[in-house]
């Protein structure tokens, strides 16, 4: 399978059917667990034509708290995977591994990598008193990516940081209300909330699905920034640049995981309130 966007108007003939096939090709999407549903949904809902491979690595999450090595390992095995079946373009619905790999992998894989970073810029547009909290895993926020990032803004905007050990863990287990959750909730934030922050940066997948819990415990005043709408948007961008979108046809979405397939089922069920057939990744 050639792995090089089509240019379009230089196909002719076997070449071009080949590039055809190439377009037709799946996206795949992954992320540690089922965080990176929340960038899915927007992705099928922009582009609902094309047929989208989600892997849960649920059996290897979380990744926040692992070193680079490990993560480019797994992120490695569930590329060479999406690759065998003709992927066309990838998405890293994972702020801790698009931090630790994605760079790396533009360069040696020959299709285009989407990653997810935390949205200060976005919250620079928001933000009324310059005080932005950042929650991230401890993965994300020690990475170079991300310090290279935050630098980038730090003579405008005072960023707060906040890792979140143990929140993406609740929300892999589907536990968005137990008691446990809020408790984290309320831990995390309060330290942010201390510093006056009005806006509050989400900087993992996994804690958009506590976007109610979070409501909640915050003032109405204060802007959440989650910026999984604006990844698809990248994404369709990126494809229609490339020449590379599917623009008619239904498209599908095949779910696979790394952990236990029922635990995945179930938690997929609450997270996205439907049913959804979960495969074991080959
Ligand atoms: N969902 C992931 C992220 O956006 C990571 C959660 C984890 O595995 O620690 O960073």
């Amino acid at each position: 399978m050639k792995n090089n966007p089509c240019s379009g108007s230089q196909c002719s003939g076997s070449q071009c059917f080949e590039d055809q096939q190439f377009a037709d090709g799946p996206i795949g999407i992954f992320d540690s667990g089922v965080g990176g549903l929340s960038v899915l949904q927007h992705i099928h809902q922009l582009l609902p034509s094309e047929n989208l491979l989600y892997v849960a690595d649920s059996g290897h999450a979380p990744y926040g708290c692992k070193d680079e090595s490990y993560i480019e390992q797994r992120s490695r095995i569930i590329t060479e995977y999406f690759l065998s079946q003709g992927s066309k373009t990838i998405v890293i619905a994972c702020n801790t591994a698009t931090a630790s790999i994605i760079e790396k992998f533009r360069q040696q894989y020959g299709i285009p990598f989407i990653g997810v970073e935390p949205g200060i810029k976005p919250a620079m547009a928001m933000t009324e008193n310059n005080n932005v909290g950042i929650m991230a895993t401890a993965g994300t926020l020690s990475s170079e990516r991300y310090n290279e990032l935050s630098q980038r803004f730090i003579s405008s905007v005072n960023l707060y940081h906040q890792a979140c050990p143990g929140l993406a863990d609740q929300v892999e287990a589907g536990l968005l209300n137990a008691p446990e959750t809020i408790r984290l909730l309320e831990k995390y934030l309060s330290l942010l909330l201390a510093r006056q922050v009005d806006t509050i940066v989400l900087g993992c997948t996994h804690y958009s699905f506590l976007t109610k819990q979070i409501k909640k415990i915050i003032n109405d005043s204060i802007h959440l920034v989650d910026t999984s709408r604006a990844i698809a948007e990248q994404l369709v961008r990126v494809l229609e640049q490339a020449a590379l979108k599917k623009i008619s046809g239904d498209g599908s979405i095949a779910y696979f995981t790394t952990g236990s397939i029922n635990n995945t089922r179930a938690t997929m069920k609450r997270l996205l309130n439907k049913e959804v057939v979960v495969n074991c990744l080959p």
